[in-house]
């Protein structure tokens, strides 16, 4: 079991969620993170740091999709630990539905 993080973290991007995380499970893309689940222990902590509710566990309806992003992109893309630079539009972008479309497969730069 893992979380999972969803399209709601593509261009918003807050990063609030990587300081909390004991594991350092997050993997930063061009315009989201996603949680390596190999390295997840499920201690839910970063679920509450998200200020768009991007942080699910991987038994909500229909979130095999973004279980198998997390999964492929956390082995491509680098580590982030720390809060980075966050994109200059990135309140314009939460609870536009169905992120999806926007989703870049770029690497970030990490940390
Ligand atoms: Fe890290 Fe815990 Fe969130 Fe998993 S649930 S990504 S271990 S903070
Ligand atoms: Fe994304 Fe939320 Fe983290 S927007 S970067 S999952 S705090």
């Amino acid at each position: 079991m893992t979380y999972v993080v969803k399209d709601d973290c593509i261009r918003c991007k807050h990063m609030d969620c990587v300081k909390v995380c004991p594991t350092d499970c997050f993997h930063e893309g061009e315009n989201m993170l996603v949680i390596d689940p190999d390295d997840c222990i499920d201690c839910g902590l970063c679920v509450p740091e998200c200020p768009v509710d991007a942080i699910v566990f991987d038994d909500e309806a229909g979130i095999e999709f973004w279980l198998n992003l997390n999964a492929r992109y956390a082995k491509i893309w680098p580590l982030i630990t720390e809060i980075g630079t966050l994109p200059e539009d990135s309140e314009k972008w939460k609870g536009v539905p169905d992120k999806k479309q926007y989703f870049s497969d770029k690497p970030g730069d990490g940390d």
